[in-house]
């Protein structure tokens, strides 16, 4: 039988790997498993639902989004939500971006406020990635924002002040501003000169009508690297555990 993988373009493959890998050697039997959003989470979801058919895992998932939810329901898996389970056994995600220093830029997708909801929620936070994401300056993507949609415009001014451009995000097929699964609009920050990202992501988050933004500072436990035809595994054994013992 033709080997799907080997018919994959060459960041396809990489993102596949690094989704087994973590599939294969960070997920275990009655784990609940938080489950990312975005291309690089389908093939662990794709990888997940092959496993859990053949009876070589039992979990349950918890999707972080709506798209996700979608995918882990046709693929037949158990779906549950942080209600039920609001300590995850591990969460793995993707990131548009990884910086040397391990800050991620998430949100992409638009799914950034659940995604750091299940990030702090998880004993284990792990990140697949391709190797075009690693290592990547920090200026390098725009910081994805959800905002209340009444005040789309109360925000410029503080985010300018904070040294950033704001624009509200469109795409092809909607009419006006893309709105998260949580009802408010995704907007995106570009900031033209190296920012501190801790206080950023803070200071951001203090604005008042700014739900949530895509600059993650809190800490990964894993970083795996996929590549064409090798994966790379970077573990943080010295960061703190995301949820404290
Ligand atoms: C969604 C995200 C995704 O993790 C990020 O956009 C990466 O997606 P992809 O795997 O498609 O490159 O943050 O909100």
């Amino acid at each position: 039988m033709a080997n799907i993988h080997n018919s994959l373009p060459q960041k396809e493959k990489a993102k596949a790997l690094a989704a087994k890998k973590a599939l294969e050697d960070f997920v275990f039997d009655d784990f609940v498993v938080g489950i990312g959003t975005g291309s690089t989470i389908k093939y662990f979801i794709k990888a997940l639902s092959e496993l859990v058919a053949q009876d070589e895992l039992e979990i349950i998932t918890v999707p972080s989004s709506f798209e996700t939810h979608l995918e882990l329901a046709r693929s037949g898996l158990s779906v549950s939500t942080l209600v039920e389970f609001p300590e995850l056994d591990t969460y793995v995600d993707s990131a548009d971006i990884v910086t040397e220093d391990y800050v991620l830029i998430k949100g992409g997708g638009g799914a950034l406020t659940m995604e750091k909801i299940m990030a702090k929620a998880a004993k284990e936070f792990i990140i697949i990635i391709d190797d075009s994401k690693y290592p990547q300056d920090l200026l390098s993507h725009h910081v994805p924002i959800e905002i209340l949609p009444l005040a789309v415009n109360t925000v410029v001014e503080p985010i300018y002040n904070l040294g950033g451009e704001f624009k509200l995000r469109y795409v092809k097929g909607k009419i006006g501003p893309v709105t998260s699964d949580n009802g408010n609009v995704l907007g995106d920050i570009n900031f033209n000169q190296y920012y501190n990202p801790k206080e950023i992501e803070m200071a951001l988050n203090n604005i008042p009508g700014v739900i949530e933004n895509g600059i993650f500072t809190l800490d990964i436990h894993r970083l795996i690297i996929g590549k064409p035809d090798s994966v790379e595994v970077i573990d943080r054994p010295s960061s703190q555990s995301i949820k404290e013992q």
